[in-house]
């Protein structure tokens, strides 16, 4: 494929500063060797996340000018109410300061301690929100979604035979909800089809558990459809948002991902009675419900994002910048996750570098190996997030995947500085003998991805 050009044109820019591989070197060691660590300043190009990282349009920050920050009812809210209705149709909701938070207020309302949790595969906050109730967050990918080289047009879907195995041998009451992640993130940003996600309801409905979904990436989620599901081939991406949130019973979303904002987030439930104690234990912790730690000028952000966000030339640019990179790296023989996801190019760490065993953490000597020798970060999705100590049996457990990350903020970096990166992987790719693996010298008990200290082992 011909990269799809830009369309936008830009109207404001920030300059980014170079920097060489003696200094990155000694940043990186600075760091204790974790790519969160590093200052904003010493990356070149930064693909850590593409959460809250985008840029906003002219609308948007036009929109904010009519930021209303009273504290309760302000007109901020009822502007991003219009928008909910339109775009999800959901009447009840409250905004939270993030997608977290969502989860945080949703999960302490209706999920306790010793209860079990399943989604197609869980983020991070997800799973440590639950886990800090003490109940236990069950993956459920389908088998496609282990193998990076594997084809599939939806490989974010849950596995509706272990999920109906989950639901006959769980206890009365033990599974209070379940989750699908559109698109689900930790597989690659794969898109879940309409038909996983309606024969899921219907499953669910079997054994009364009500369904949410943990919206993100709701956008890119309807793109796929749209291009790959053939019953809905075709059809209008604002049809089938609806038709996918028509078949839950609530969601939580990040409006830094596909709200286009740079901070936000969503809980929507259908439940009156669930979504009265939402809103009283929100003016406890986020705020009050019509404005939910954000001030007006975010809800403002928010409410255009949401519109923009469907807007099918953003959409086939956006997840074409994706493919494309995808490609580029393909024919160069680079092992990388394939199809194409929607937010990131995800780097295959254990194909990558075959000489270095799990225990050494693959993905973060390739996420650090690659900021070394480009100013390039990324983020490793693997063993340092993810390898647990049985408690029983005392081993380590891996994950399936040791992938590396590069998450491409929304309408941020041009097709040339992309185009640059995968340059740079290809050439990282022709001395990869000579990366290291890594050991852990400091770390968290949760978490601890963000803060661990490394040296190369
Ligand atoms: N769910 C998914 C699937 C996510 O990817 C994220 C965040 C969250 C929930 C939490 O939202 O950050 O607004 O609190 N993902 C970011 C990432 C941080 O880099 O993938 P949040």
């Amino acid at each position: 494929m011909k990269p799809i050009p830009e369309p936008f044109r830009i109207k404001m820019v920030e300059a980014l500063r170079p920097s060489t591989r003696e200094e990155r070197v000694r940043w990186l060691e600075e760091a204790g060797y974790n790519l969160f660590n590093l200052r904003a300043a010493q990356v070149y190009i930064d693909l850590l996340t593409d959460s809250g990282t985008g840029a906003m349009s002219d609308r948007q920050w036009s929109a904010m000018l009519r930021g209303d920050e009273s504290y309760a009812g302000a007109e901020s809210f009822y502007r991003l109410a219009e928008a909910v209705e339109e775009v999800f149709g959901f009447t009840q909701f409250v905004p939270t300061h993030q997608g977290r938070a969502a989860e945080a207020l949703l999960f302490g309302i209706m999920v306790r301690a010793g209860q079990s949790v399943p989604n197609n595969w869980h983020f991070d906050t997800t799973r440590a929100n639950l886990e800090t109730i003490g109940a236990s967050a069950v993956d459920l990918p389908i088998p496609e979604a282990r193998d990076t080289a594997r084809d599939h047009p939806f490989k974010g879907n849950i596995d509706l035979a272990r999920l109906e195995q989950l639901l006959e041998q769980a206890r009365p009451g033990q599974v209070p909800l379940a989750l699908l992640t559109v698109t689900s993130n930790g597989v690659g940003g794969q898109p879940v089809s309409l038909d996983n996600i309606a024969q899921t309801r219907a499953l669910l409905a079997r054994y009364g558990v009500p369904l949410f979904l943990d919206a993100c990436r709701f956008a890119e989620n309807a793109w796929f459809i749209h291009q790959r599901e053939p019953d809905w081939s075709g059809k209008p991406v604002p049809e089938i948002v609806h038709a996918m949130f028509s078949l839950v019973d609530g969601f939580t979303f990040s409006a830094k991902k596909d709200g286009l904002a740079n901070i936000g987030g969503l809980l929507g439930v259908r439940d009156k009675a669930v979504f009265e104690r939402v809103k009283q234990r929100m003016v406890v912790i986020e705020g009050f419900p019509t404005y939910g730690g954000l001030s007006g000028r975010d809800l403002e952000a928010m409410a255009r994002g949401l519109r923009e966000v469907l807007d099918p030339a953003y959409l086939a640019h956006r997840v074409g910048q994706v493919c494309w990179m995808v490609e580029q790296l393909d024919q160069a023989g680079v092992p990388v996750l394939k199809p194409a996801g929607g937010h990131g190019v995800f780097l295959d760490a254990r194909r990558f570098l075959p000489h270095i065993p799990q225990a050494q953490f693959p993905g973060q000597a390739l996420a650090t190996a690659l900021f070394v020798e480009t100013g390039v970060r990324g983020c490793e999705i693997g063993s340092v997030m993810f390898a647990k100590r049985d408690e029983l049996t005392g081993e380590m457990r891996y994950p399936d995947l040791d992938l590396v990350r590069l998450a491409i903020p929304r309408r941020m970096y041009t097709n040339t500085q992309l185009a640059w990166v995968a340059d740079g992987i290809v050439e990282l790719y022709a001395q990869r003998e000579r990366i290291r693996g890594m050991r852990i010298v400091e770390q968290a008990p949760v978490l601890r991805h963000f803060t661990a200290r490394f040296v190369p082992a």
